[in-house]
């Protein structure tokens, strides 16, 4: 994560917070792993939808750093199921030049869902048009202190300067210092929440929430969020009047 100054009015970057997968399940008096199952359908869809849509950097809110305290037998479902989903999913990835990305404490998952998301980014590690990121045993408070840490390591071992020390000496600690910062984080299922996804990142993302929950979310969803986010003004702390007439380009400015 780094200051940008992409000023393309479409999205680059897509943030998604995929939720309802349990709703949708009892709704129709399925197992909540069942829900999971046909959200993973549901993200195998979207990330095709990005790539036909043009939006490069896709990421999606898989498992939260929280979400370890559901019950055993759904942790064991959404762990197995992410497995199961690398395993179909990288040859599409390797096809379609896509680069997969983890964030989160990785280190944490089981030895399988690691194995398998380490195969999958190896695999990808050369494409550099797409970029999907799975945010996986993720938090944003969890990944402030572990940037925290490692920044001051660095100014420890004489690698940075406190004193002389932007914006971006911490943000290369981050587990997206990879990534440009999102432009649009979208949540389903009508919760209006962030959920400690992406906080630090999202600073001058727009925000669109929608009732639609995960499983039924489609590609003309996704162009509901896109036309949505078109018709918003990102100001970045500057009048309407010169974000219509720019001038200078802030050294802090964002993405998009
Ligand atoms: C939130 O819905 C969803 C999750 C905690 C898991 C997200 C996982 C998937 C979409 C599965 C596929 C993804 C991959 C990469 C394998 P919820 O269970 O909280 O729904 P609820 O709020 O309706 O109970």
């Amino acid at each position: 994560m780094s200051s940008q100054t992409h000023q393309s009015t479409d999205p680059r970057h897509i943030g998604i917070i995929m939720d309802g997968n349990g709703r949708w399940a009892k709704k129709r008096g399925y197992s909540r792993p069942k829900g999971h199952q046909e959200g993973a359908k549901t993200t195998r869809k979207i990330i095709d939808a990005c790539r036909e849509l043009g939006v490069r950097y896709l990421t999606l809110y898989a498992f939260s750093a929280e979400n370890w305290s559901r019950p055993d037998m759904e942790v064991k479902a959404l762990m197995e199921l992410l497995e199961f989903f690398l395993g179909r999913e990288t040859k599409a990835l390797i096809k379609n030049r896509v680069r997969l990305h983890a964030i989160g404490r990785i280190e944490e998952l089981p030895e399988q869902a690691r194995k398998a998301l380490n195969k999958a980014m190896e695999a990808t590690a050369h494409f550099d048009e797409w970029h999907l990121t799975l945010a996986l045993n993720y938090g944003s408070r969890q990944e402030m202190l572990d940037a925290a840490k490692g920044f001051a390591k660095s100014v420890a071992c004489g690698e940075t300067d406190a004193e002389q020390a932007g914006w971006d000496d911490l943000a290369r600690h981050f587990y997206t210092k990879e990534l440009p910062d999102p432009d649009l984080i979208i949540r389903t299922s009508g919760e209006t929440r962030i959920s400690n996804f992406l906080l630090m990142q999202s600073a001058y993302a727009e925000f669109y929430f929608t009732d639609v929950l995960w499983p039924d979310f489609d590609k003309v969803e996704l162009e509901k969020a896109i036309a949505c986010y078109h018709r918003r003004e990102r100001r970045y702390g500057k009048t309407g009047e010169q974000i219509a007439r720019p001038t200078t380009v802030s050294p802090l400015q964002p993405s998009a």
